[in-house]
């Protein structure tokens, strides 16, 4: 079943909820000092170079002005990641926690607007590796932030590795990125395929980025439909498009986020109405909602070492 619709920040109910794996072995304390529902975004695409850093950098700025507090999950390990486009420059990262140096909050670094970042390095990588008392840490230590998050956007790399597809599966709401590039929309065909066939996830958003105008975005959108149809039970729920800005190359050059740059731009709006929408989710869905959640979720799939 294909749903969606063509306008941004009215998205479509999503029909079902994924299962927890089993977390036995993760041992944690209860949340009931966190009961609020935290929404958790994975931003991915098949082909790379679509555009998904840029969105979470302005996306998150655009949910913290509208008084949200939000995480970015630096999953990418690429060159242009998060820290550039905020122009920062993280001290630690997780492998520094994971050696005992330092605790998660140290790792967090503030970006505009308040956004919080957790910067990785190559620590996910080696988070595809953790013994289960390394896993047990990294929950305990989420335990022990300082801050509560209303909504979590994770930068993950482009295709279909084992850490993306983990992120893809652990996360509430997956949001694919694709432009009119065939090759772009050929590859987020792919992304949807090997994760509903490899991991049963059904669900997924859709954003098209750099459109020209508003039917460009509904073409890719009309694409990725009619070829995901031939799935039985795929959900993708369009939630519109981000139009091409040439001032995207100022942005990068100064490490300012366009939203700050360029607030009144039709990018900006873009990225504010992606916001509204993604914030407007059905957080009755998720039904544990927490950090900690998405984490066991994101851990219990990685097959722990022994030794
Ligand atoms: N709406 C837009 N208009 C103009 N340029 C854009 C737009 N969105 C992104 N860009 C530019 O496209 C390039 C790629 O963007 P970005 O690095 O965010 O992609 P990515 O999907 O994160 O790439 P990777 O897969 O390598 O992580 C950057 O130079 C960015 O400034
Ligand atoms: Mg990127």
């Amino acid at each position: 079943m294909i749903s969606g619709t063509d306008t941004l920040g009215q998205a479509t109910p999503l029909p079902q909820l994924k299962e927890s794996p089993d977390t036995e072995n993760l041992t944690t304390r209860p949340q009931a000092d966190n009961p609020r529902p935290v929404l958790v975004v994975s931003v991915t695409s098949g082909k790379g170079g679509v555009g998904k850093t840029a969105i979470v950098a302005n996306t998150a700025i655009a949910m913290s002005r509208m008084g949200k507090k939000v995480l970015i999950i630096d999953a990418n390990l690429g060159l242009a990641n998060i820290d550039v486009i905020y122009g920062l420059t993280p001290h630690y990262n997780l492998n520094h926690f994971f050696g005992g140096l330092v605790d998660l909050n140290e790792i967090l670094v503030e970006g505009p607007g308040g956004v919080k970042i957790l910067p990785s390095g190559s620590g996910l990588t080696q988070m595809t590796r953790l013994k289960p008392s390394q896993k047990a840490q990294f929950i305990e230590g989420l335990d022990r932030l300082d801050e509560k998050f209303d909504a979590v956007l994770i930068d993950t790399e482009a295709g279909i590795s084992d850490n993306v597809t983990y992120f893809n599966t652990a996360a509430q709401e997956v949001l694919l990125i694709a432009t009119s590039d065939p090759a772009s929309i050929t590859d987020a065909y792919t992304l949807m395929k090997v994760l509903f066939l490899q991991f049963q996830q059904r669900n997924f958003h859709l954003l098209v980025n750099v459109a020209r105008d508003s039917d460009e975005g509904l073409e890719v959108f009309q694409k990725l439909t009619i070829a995901a149809d031939r799935f039985f039970d795929i959900s993708l729920n369009y939630l519109g498009y981000i139009p091409f800005d040439e001032n995207m190359l100022e942005s990068r050059r100064r490490q300012m986020p366009l939203i700050e740059l360029y607030p009144d731009s039709q990018a900006s709006a873009s990225f504010r109405s992606l916001a509204k929408g993604l914030l407007s989710l059905p957080t009755d869905l998720c039904p544990k909602g927490s950090l900690q959640f998405f984490w066991k979720n994101f851990l219990a799939q990685n097959p722990s070492q022994d030794s």
